[in-house]
């Protein structure tokens, strides 16, 4: 029989290796013949490590496991959840991105063919750079790294740029506290990021690329490299793509865990073996990147949706969503929530939808008291925000972000107090220290919050016109954005802050 085993973070921090191993033996001693593929999550946290057998039935999955439940897994006694699809956290979503991961075999290129993969290419071998360009343009995606800067915008900027040398880098340095969408995507379905940025690549005429990949993601970076290897071996990267005579190739580059190195420039400078510092915009990337060349700076989720869109065309993918937010979101839920995990659906749901009916609410039992969406650069939202649809305008709109879509439920014995001091505290320990507002203003920052939650109310209107100039004056968002956390907490829960509402604007 098939036994699939997540090889998945997540699923390995709560055990899915000794899981594996557990198997392994007792097959062994039992007689029992095994076959164990280590694949990618299906994204159900909570049920990890979930395993699934393959046999006559069909694929049957088990969760959590524990090396104890083992036997009785082989013996086919243990109650099974039946189909991952019908369970109903997965039968909800609509899975475009995250169609194979947890599917297949992540390094298996034939599995990956057999499930979708490389006919996205296929077309885009077809077509011209411009066609390329215009069809990314067509589906309305936005860069799922945070900002939502359309795509195909920024494909064309590149594809238009006249240079020798252009270059396609994918931004894999997820640095936001709870948020696991590029890694569950990078371990569970690695072709889809390389064929996508080897269409971007064709589109924008850029035969190189990098993958900058942060250390803390070691599973990541293994089956990335193994994958960048098997593609090599079968013309999907190298001097001949699928045959065609088209050249782009990949090489994945570790970073060293600074989180600023998740903004663009900061990115490029360390990945030229400079000090990730961020700098000015303009030039941008696009015009002036990688080695001063356009450069093509792109999320993971970004460049692995890219295959999809031309595997089932842009009008497909841009009928999901609402307004001028297309296609899917690949939502994270993570912190004090029920049912924690990834959830991806077209843009709309309203943000109660996701936490209370799909996220079940929080995992203590107790109210939900607050939401971070967007990493820790998020706006804190009361439920009183809940009936917002999931939809860049819309939260932005409602003084939030979506960011890189990652949401961080708290219950009613979270001190928003504490939480806005953190933000300002994360802000002074990962600035670049390149801007006078983020570097001296996240410290004086820290002091001020620690002032106000000590008694003095004096100090409010001096924290929020240090916020209003961090806002206004930092180079980039770590410190453009860390007034989000800390004035939706201040303005949404003055009581934690010891003060009354009258006190805040
Ligand atoms: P931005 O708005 O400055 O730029 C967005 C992108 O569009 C950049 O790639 C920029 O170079 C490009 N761009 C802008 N104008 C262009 C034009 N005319 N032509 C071509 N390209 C153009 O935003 P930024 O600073 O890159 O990102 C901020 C976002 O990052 C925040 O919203 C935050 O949510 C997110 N973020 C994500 C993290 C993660 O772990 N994924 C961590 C920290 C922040
Ligand atoms: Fe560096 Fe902070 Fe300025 Fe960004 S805002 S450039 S991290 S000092």
């Amino acid at each position: 029989m098939k036994i699939y085993v997540p090889l998945d973070s997540a699923a390995v921090a709560l055990g899915a290796d000794d899981v594996a191993a557990a198997i392994t033996s007792y097959a062994a001693k039992a007689g029992i013949s095994v076959e164990i593929v280590r694949n990618g999550s299906r994204g159900m946290v909570w049920l990890e490590p979930l395993v699934e057998i393959e046999d006559a039935q069909g694929r049957r999955a088990f969760g959590p496991l524990s090396p104890a439940d083992v036997p009785a897994l082989l013996e086919g006694t243990l109650k099974s959840l039946g189909r991952v699809e019908d369970i109903a956290f997965f039968a909800r979503q609509t899975r475009l991105t995250f169609a194979r991961c947890g599917l297949i075999d992540p390094l298996d290129l034939t599995s990956y063919a057999a499930h979708g993969g490389l006919g996205g290419l296929k077309r885009a071998l077809s077509m011209t750079a411009q066609q390329t360009v215009e069809e990314v343009t067509a589906s309305g995606l936005r860069g799922r790294g945070g900002a939502g800067f359309p795509t195909g915008l920024k494909w064309e900027t590149v594809r238009s740029a006249q240079a020798s040398q252009k270059y396609i880098v994918c931004n894999a340095d997820e640095g936001d506290s709870g948020t696991f969408a590029d890694r569950m995507l990078m371990e569970g379905d690695p072709f889809s990021l390389i064929e996508g940025m080897v269409i971007a690549g064709l589109a924008v005429g850029a035969t190189r690329g990098y993958v900058y990949l942060r250390s803390e993601y070691p599973v990541a970076i293994r089956v990335m490299r193994a994958a960048v290897d098997i593609a090599r071996e079968n013309a999907l990267l190298g001097e001949d793509i699928l045959g065609t005579g088209t050249a782009f190739d990949v090489d994945i580059r570790v970073g060293a865990g600074a989180y600023v190195c998740g903004e663009e420039t900061a990115l490029l400078n360390s990945l030229e073996g400079k000090r990730g510092t961020v700098r000015a915009k303009p030039p941008l990337p696009a015009l002036h990147g990688f080695m001063g060349q356009p450069t093509v700076v792109n999320n993971v989720i970004s460049l692995a949706t890219i295959p999809v869109i031309f595997e089932h065309g842009a009008a497909h993918y841009a009928a999901f969503g609402i307004g001028r937010s297309k296609g899917t979101v690949t939502l994270q839920l993570a912190g004090n929530v029920k049912y924690g995990g990834l959830f991806e659906a077209g843009f709309g749901m309203t943000l109660g939808d996701v936490v209370t009916d799909i996220g079940g609410g929080t995992a203590t039992g107790k109210p939900v008291k607050a939401v971070q969406v967007g990493g820790p650069l998020g706006a804190f939202m009361r439920p009183d925000k809940f009936e917002t649809p999931i939809g860049y305008e819309e939260f932005d709109n409602a003084g939030g972000l979506i960011g890189h879509a990652g949401l961080t439920v708290f219950d009613d014995s979270a001190d928003m107090g504490a939480l806005a001091q953190f933000a300002m505290e994360f802000c002074a320990i990962e600035s670049c220290g390149k801007c006078t507002p983020c570097r001296i203003g996240s410290t004086r920052g820290v002091e001020t919050i620690a002032r106000i939650r000590n008694g003095d109310h004096a100090a409010i209107p001096l924290l929020e016109d240090l916020c209003d100039t961090m806002r206004d004056g930092s180079l980039c968002a770590l410190g453009g954005f860390t007034p989000y956390p800390v004035l939706s907490a201040l303005n949404g829960w003055p009581q934690d802050f010891g003060v009354t509402t009258a006190e805040v604007t």
